[in-house]
């Protein structure tokens, strides 16, 4: 079942350490980000919600490091890459299969929310909200990804400039100053 709690800023820990601040977030917090869980304990439990939310297609995607091509340098270089801010134009929607890891969310205010993921975990990370992924000190993760259509894979980088302009940027902002 996931953890979400506020991402201790302080702590230079490595990113796949826990940082857990010990301030927890409620499912009430994420819902207003727009961001959707559920633990989903029967993989069928996920068709039904695919169907619901039309996701046509999918894939699995495995991390560590023996079966990562080029191994341990190659996953740590994705997973720098994963670890820098960035937002999508289309939903994040990932069913953990096995293993762990971590997506963390900004809040409204800016601050780092972060979701500790487990085996039956379903999050839906919405269009527009700048996000991160990594992976637990465990370093493994087999999740399935699954998609309205088309995977589109870019992801825009916050440093980017104009990004803040972007459309579904600028649509998800609209959608949580609603809430
Ligand atoms: C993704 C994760 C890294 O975009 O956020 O696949
Ligand atoms: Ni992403």
């Amino acid at each position: 079942m996931a953890q979400f709690y506020y991402y201790d800023e302080e702590s230079n820990a490595p990113y796949t350490e826990d940082h857990n601040s010990g301030k927890a977030v409620s499912g009430e917090q994420l819902a207003k980000l727009g961001v959707f869980y559920r633990f989903v304990e029967d993989p069928e439990g996920v068709e039904v919600i695919a169907k619901e939310r039309k996701y046509k297609n999918r894939d699995t995607i495995v991390l560590d490091e023996k079966s990562f091509p080029g191994g341990k340098d190659a996953l740590n270089a994705k997973l720098d890459l994963f670890f820098q801010e960035h937002l999508h134009e289309d939903e994040e929607i990932r069913y953990i299969l096995d293993g762990e890891g971590y997506f963390d969310v900004r809040d409204a205010d800016d601050k780092w929310v972060r979701a500790k993921v487990f085996k039956g975990d379903l999050l839906i990370i919405p269009a527009g909200i700048f996000h991160r992924f990594t992976l637990s000190t465990t370093r493994y993760i087999k999740a399935l990804r699954l998609f309205r259509d088309q995977p589109k894979w870019e992801a825009l980088q916050r440093s980017t400039a104009g990004v803040e302009k972007n459309q579904h940027r600028k649509e998800y902002l609209r959608s949580i100053s609603a809430n």
